[in-house]
């Protein structure tokens, strides 16, 4: 092949701005569309959405509130083994019919180191285990909250416990946790080990979240990145997570192949992978790695990537999607695909769903939810949230990501740093995504998502074109802002 040849058929890399989904025959009210989702065979979604694994994204508190409103969170793993193992449980911990992993203290503990338990795991009552492990009381805030913090939990602590037997159910928890007019409520065995608690919080958690995303103990689901190199990181956190995403930036590489190969034989949890963004990467993943789930796609689109800026490669998340997604039909793939990075609006969602997404996976939309760990600041009289690239300088300090980016300089940065606006709890903005999501699947006629992938028809845009679908010709409130 010459080298002139490379110029001729060469793809076109579309992005978000250079399509617009064309309105069809519709017999759909937007209302009645259906957003529900299979990520996985066991995991259904009710909102498409998933948050990134970013340390300005996703922790513990983002997780929960995305699988209490029906999507899910991706735990970053920008930190230690320990940490992100210490998320998954806390989100496991949010709600359950019966909490399984639970944190105990001893007779001893001080009042003053109780305190400081129920701050850190944000829990306001521990059952206490004394000689030979059996349940010797219960200790709860209403006990300490105006002792002496140099006592000791066997002085304040209540010695006479309600428990639970082992084949408790709902019903009989709801009646004893109402007769005693207590909040927790401890399972024992015959030898009165703890197996298990079960909370009035959990039990009326589950009516407040009826979109909740959970697993068949009633946990809320929990996924978390991993890289595909520590295998010892996968396995500490498959005893608790549903779901393991590899978090690399170009995964179709030999080596992360044979790592992941490693990865599935040793976990339980169901694997994606990912980034990728070509079909002959999907193609490879869907022969070569037996039994992932779902494919994580787009490789340079993201609001605070400057990979294709330094290295002037990438597969920008439209085009991506469409080409994995005819991998994954070409071998009829049970595979499901969630488009990664670029999208800010409900109108890039649609789109990246009617090129074959399931899902979409959003850092930038979420890093400004009030969930997301970022520092909230205000800048000239509003407000902001810290955002960075896992490639930045900033995220690469931590030193946990490094091997997210094989780079052969740590001179070379992938990401950039910055401020994204301030938009409110997540679960609002599930709202308005959800609102717009299915206002466009009114104009394509599609009443659910694989309908979109049937139905929906796209056109080009140009650049002068693009400048006429967005507000234009109209002084926008806000200083100088011209649209
Ligand atoms: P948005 O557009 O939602 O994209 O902010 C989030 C996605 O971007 C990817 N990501 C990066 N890509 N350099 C990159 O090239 C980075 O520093 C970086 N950090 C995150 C990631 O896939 C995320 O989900």
């Amino acid at each position: 092949m010459s080298f002139r040849d490379k110029f001729k058929n060469a793809d076109t890399a579309l992005t978000f701005n250079d399509v617009i989904l064309l309105p069809g025959w519709t017999t759909l009210e937007p209302s009645e569309a259906i957003v529900t989702t299979k990520l996985t065979e066991k995991i259904k979604l009710n909102v498409p959405f998933v948050s990134s694994p970013m340390d300005t994204v996703t922790e513990a508190e983002m997780a929960i509130a995305l699988a209490r409103n029906g999507g899910l969170g991706v735990l970053h793993r920008n930190c230690s083994l320990e940490e992100e193992v210490d998320m998954a449980r806390a989100v496991k911990r949010a709600e359950a019919v019966i909490i399984r992993d639970v944190i105990t203290v001893t007779p001893d503990t001080t009042v003053e180191k109780l305190l400081g338990l129920m701050e850190e795991h944000r829990i306001k009552g521990f059952p206490v285990i004394g000689k030979n492990d059996k349940l010797a009381g219960i200790v709860t805030w209403r006990d300490v909250r105006l002792a002496d913090k140099n006592l000791k939990v066997k002085q304040v602590m209540t010695k006479k416990v309600i428990t639970g037997h082992e084949e408790i159910d709902l019903e009989e928890a709801k009646k004893l946790l109402h007769k005693h007019k207590i909040e927790k409520l401890p399972i024992v065995d015959k030898e009165r080990h703890v197996k298990g608690l079960i909370t009035m919080k959990d039990i009326t958690l589950k009516g407040d979240y009826p979109d909740a995303i959970r697993d068949e103990e009633g946990r809320l689901v929990c996924a978390a990145a991993i890289s595909p190199f520590d295998i010892d990181r996968a396995k500490a956190l498959d005893k608790y997570v549903d779901i393991l995403v590899t978090d690399v930036a170009h995964f179709h590489n030999k080596n992360c192949f044979e790592a992941t190969k490693k990865i599935l034989r040793e976990v339980s949890a169901e694997v994606i992978v990912g980034n990728i963004g070509t079909y002959e990467a999907a193609e490879d993943c869907i022969t070569k790695l037996d039994g992932i789930k779902s494919l994580r796609v787009g490789i340079g689109s993201g609001s605070i990537c400057s990979t294709s800026v330094v290295t002037r490669a990438g597969a920008p998340t439209v085009y991506a999607t469409s080409n994995v997604a005819d991998a994954v039909k070409k071998y009829e793939a049970n595979i499901s695909i969630i488009s990664d990075g670029g999208m800010r609006n409900p109108g890039d969602v649609a789109v990246a769903l009617s090129v074959g997404a399931s899902a979409v996976m959003m850092g930038n939309v979420f890093a400004g939810c009030s969930e997301s760990p970022g520092r909230l600041v205000a800048m000239e009289g509003r407000y902001y949230k810290e955002y960075y690239g896992m490639g930045s300088a900033r995220a690469r300090k931590k030193r946990f990501v490094q091997d997210r980016y094989s780079q052969p300089s740590k001179a070379i940065n992938e990401g950039v740093e910055g401020w994204v606006p301030y938009r409110g709890p997540s679960k609002d903005i599930i709202n308005e995504f959800v609102g717009g999501i299915k206002a466009a699947m009114g104009y394509i006629g599609a009443s659910t998502i694989p309908e979109i992938w049937e139905k929906s028809k796209l056109a080009l845009v140009t650049e002068r074109g693009y400048q006429e679908i967005a507000p234009h010709d109209i002084m926008l409130p806000g200083a100088g802002r011209t649209a």
